[in-house]
């Protein structure tokens, strides 16, 4: 159930092709403000991207243009909906790679177009951090934590569309940290996964590694000297499967005890922006980390806010969160008004225009 209520029902088409997911799903807003995630059909490229230790955008666009058509259509078989019922496309338009922005954004206006539906543009990123609403009814304000391959941000979500940056990193995100840790260590990318598994036998106390930024008076990250340090550490050891291990463990604790010293000055900026700021959501790719999942639940029972994430399914790139924050654009604006076949996909496209430029990580802040 949601907040929300209407005088019809809302079902959206959601398309997703920014990086390396091919993805595509159908959701409904009932009258009454329930929702129903009828589909959630993704393909994911890593096994063809996975020999190059990252993703090869030219790769990425053929393979998109290659599986849209029939990732579009299972999501509409699988969502047992009639295509006539579906009432708007919502596809993601950046910030992204190009090649996959266009194939995104080109199949779903010529798809609205031949229902004669609107075509909504979406933002990745405000998608992430709007996807918990489709599965609970949380209320403005909140604070998001955005974790994922390409971002690392914590923004005061004041209401819809109205997103303040407070924090952000000054070099790598936590995903690529994973990601290059994993390569590492020799576990294979994507990493973030692999580490979490490879964790799960290790021992966090076995190797010592720095923090950056901690008990810094801020709430932004900074992610590279840690991926240096366990670079220049494993460099050293014999890499066994035991020792491989400790390293994962180790660098994933780490990397818990930096969200959770940034996320709580995060969370005392937020109360200071609005006191009754009392919900707090974590979204994108690393969210689906169980270690971290509990150590922010912690937090934030700590600090008395509630927590919420996506199901760990929509913590990485998929649809369903592009078809909601389609619906919460219609709730916003109104389906006759929410219609922009015009817009140009873009590669960059911050939710905080107004957010200062990314500083050095060793300046004094
Ligand atoms: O949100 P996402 O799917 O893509 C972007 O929008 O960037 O995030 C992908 C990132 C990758 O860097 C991946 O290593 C990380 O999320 N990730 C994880 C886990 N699952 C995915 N990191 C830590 N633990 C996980 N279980
Ligand atoms: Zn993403």
């Amino acid at each position: 159930m949601n907040n929300f209520s209407s005088d019809s029902n809302f079902t959206v088409l959601g398309i997703e092709t920014t990086c390396d997911e091919t993805a595509a799903s159908v959701v409904t807003l009932y009258k009454d403000g329930k929702t129903k995630l009828h589909s959630n059909i993704i393909h994911s490229q890593y096994k063809e991207h996975s020999k190059y230790g990252g993703i090869v955008p030219e790769i990425a666009a053929r393979s998109h243009l290659n599986n849209i058509s029939f990732i579009v259509s299972k999501a509409i078989e699988a969502s047992d909906n009639d295509v006539n019922s579906i009432d708007a496309v919502a596809v993601s338009c950046g910030p992204g790679l190009i090649g996959g922005l266009l194939v995104g954004s080109l199949f779903g206006k010529a798809y609205a177009l031949s229902k004669k539906i609107p075509f909504i543009p979406i933002n990745h990123l405000e998608a992430h951090v709007l996807s918990p609403r489709l599965f609970e009814k949380i209320d403005f304000p909140y604070l998001a934590l955005l974790v994922s391959g390409g971002h690392t941000q914590l923004l005061y979500v004041e209401d819809f569309g109205k997103i303040r940056r407070i924090g952000t990193t000054l070099d790598d995100s936590v995903g690529e940290a994973f990601d290059k840790a994993s390569i590492i260590l020799g576990l294979g990318w994507p990493g973030g996964k692999n580490i979490e598994i490879a964790a799960k036998m290790g021992n966090p106390d076995s190797f010592s590694l720095p923090r950056p930024m901690i008990n810094r008076n801020n709430a932004d990250f900074s992610l590279s000297g840690l991926k240096t340090a366990l670079f220049r550490l494993a460099q050293k050891q014999n890499l066994t499967r035991e020792v491989k291990s400790d390293l994962a463990a180790s660098f994933q604790f780490a990397v818990a005890d930096i969200l959770e010293d940034r996320c709580k000055n995060g969370l005392s900026s937020a109360r200071e922006i609005n006191s009754v700021c009392k919900n707090f959501v974590v979204a994108g790719g690393v969210a689906a980390n169980k270690v971290i999942r509990q150590r922010l639940k912690d937090l934030s029972n700590n600090k008395n806010f509630n927590i919420y994430y996506p199901p760990i399914e929509i913590c990485t790139d998929n649809a369903a969160m592009i078809a909601w924050n389609g619906i919460e654009k219609i709730m916003k604006y109104g389906i006759k008004n929410v219609d922009n076949s015009e817009f140009e996909p873009r590669t960059r496209w911050p939710l905080d225009p107004d957010a200062q430029p990314i500083r050095n990580a060793k300046e004094a802040r």
